[in-house]
């Protein structure tokens, strides 16, 4: 039995149909709703507006809940490494040790950068930020590789996928060894994804870089955590630029620009930064909170609340017990960690922040984790979107395998000047 809405306007009742999903989401489906009615509905930040059906990402902001195909987080963080995790999200079911083993060859084979893009990076100010830099030299991407006219769709897809997380890893590395002006170190056929990336940012010719796999573990956590969240602003962009069918590359271009604000994936750098400032002020967090209360303050408690999440965002949870494990085991103390605790505790008794169901999100701990494991604090959002690169990558699949495909083009409300002549400029004011 099909449920239905029913909504009057002028007298008039008109039925719209409800749509279900898997795990009981309902939503009424306005698809129709001008064509039938002439009427558009109204909803600036999509807080109320489901823009596709998608089997990739649940999450549950009330319960606290997040899985990737089906799986909980908790349990991938715990068990998988990223490029398992990748290729879940990618395929859509966990791989075989054949499948796996492929894909990863596949990584490692297209895990080298065209000589010719260094001299991209080398040409960028020093002062250029790391997320700018990677949103153009992945919109490059397709004119260092062009599309080979004797190649299936379906193939140009596979590699350019695979070039892409084989890739962004490796430009993330160069740029920042461009930047100080150190030797690039290559990747490694002998390294798995994550080890090879710390090899190829912290490795010199004159001080060979350990392998430690406890960072391992946690640069692997850290990038499952981050893999994909539904309907997010950067994969919303994602989606929304590849409705026009522009190539993989230009589409997640517009997600990592996306992800650059600091009110998205931003604010990891933004949370270190806050942290910093609360430590040079002895510790002192109360003004902080204050300016975060204050409705005529605009500054906001960075890696506080999310637009889904009205609970604690389970990948803090994981995040904040992987900084303690890290920082443990280095033997290392970090004033960050305890400043950042601290505000935990003192915001999470605060009624403003308890009534505003305000709770750390993923970016609260992730930039402590990050100073652990030595990544420079520029490059946050860039570790950020490395990790988000799969679930770009699988919610742009989706959507252009979608029988429904239209290119998004949302309506508005037009509340500008009423219909008015051209005045000539001599007789204008
Ligand atoms: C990410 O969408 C995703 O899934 C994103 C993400 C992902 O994996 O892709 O989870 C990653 O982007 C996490 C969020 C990182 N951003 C920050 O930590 C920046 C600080 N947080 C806020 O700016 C804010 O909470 C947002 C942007 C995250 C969510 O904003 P919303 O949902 O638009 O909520 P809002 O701005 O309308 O705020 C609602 C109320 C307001 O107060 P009132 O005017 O209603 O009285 O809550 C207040 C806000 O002032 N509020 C905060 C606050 N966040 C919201 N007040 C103080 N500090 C904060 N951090």
């Amino acid at each position: 039995m099909q449920h239905t809405a029913k909504i009057m306007i002028d007298g008039k009742t008109f039925e719209l149909p409800i749509i279900t999903g898997s795990e009981g989401e309902k939503a009424i489906d306005i698809s129709r709703l001008r064509q039938e009615i002439g009427l558009v509905t109204y909803d600036p930040g999509f807080a109320s507006t489901a823009n596709c059906q998608s089997s990739i990402t649940f999450l549950d902001g009330e319960r606290g809940i997040l899985r990737y195909r089906g799986i909980p987080v908790e349990q991938l963080a715990e068990h998988s490494r990223f490029v398992e995790t990748a290729y879940l999200l990618i395929n859509g079911e966990l791989p075989t040790q054949k499948e796996l083993t492929r894909f990863s060859v596949l990584l490692n084979d297209h895990s080298l950068v065209h000589e010719d893009m260094r001299a991209f990076f080398e040409h960028f100010p020093r002062s250029a930020h790391p997320m700018g830099i990677l949103s153009s030299m992945v919109n490059a991407l397709r004119a260092f590789y062009p599309e080979i006219p004797e190649r299936t769709e379906e193939e140009e897809i596979n590699i350019t996928v695979t070039r892409l997380l084989s890739k962004v890893r490796t430009m993330a590395a160069m740029s920042y060894k461009i930047f100080r002006g150190h030797k690039v170190i290559y990747p490694r056929e002998d390294l798995p994804y994550a080890a090879n990336f710390l090899n190829m940012m912290f490795d010199s010719p004159v001080r060979r870089y350990v392998i430690d796999k406890d960072l391992v573990k946690a640069l692997n956590v850290f990038w499952i955590l981050h893999a994909d969240h539904e309907q997010n602003c950067s994969t919303a962009a994602v989606r929304l630029v590849g409705s026009a069918k522009v190539n993989l590359y230009a589409a997640i271009s517009a997600g990592i620009c996306a992800l650059w604000g600091p009110l998205h994936g931003g604010a990891n750098q933004a949370v270190v930064e806050m942290l910093g400032q609360i430590h040079e002020n002895g510790g002192d967090w109360a003004p902080f909170i204050a300016r975060a209360k204050d409705k005529n303050d605009p500054f906001r408690l960075m890696g506080f609340g999310h637009r889904v999440y009205k609970t604690y965002d389970p990948r803090a949870r994981i995040m904040k017990k992987a900084c303690d494990k890290v920082l443990g085991k280095l033997t290392r103390h970090d004033p960050m960690l305890d400043i950042a605790r601290r505000l935990e505790e003192v915001a999470l008794k605060d009624p403003y922040f308890i009534d505003h169901h305000l709770y750390p999100n993923i970016d609260f701990y992730s930039g402590v984790l990050l100073r652990a494991i030595g990544i420079p604090l520029n490059m946050f959002t860039v570790m950020f979107a490395i990790g988000r690169l799969p679930g770009w990558i699988s919610q742009w699949k989706e959507s252009i395998e979608d029988p429904n495909w239209k290119i998004q083009r949302p309506r508005q409300i037009y509340i500008g000047p009423n219909e008015r002549d051209y005045v000539p400029i001599e007789e204008r004011g």
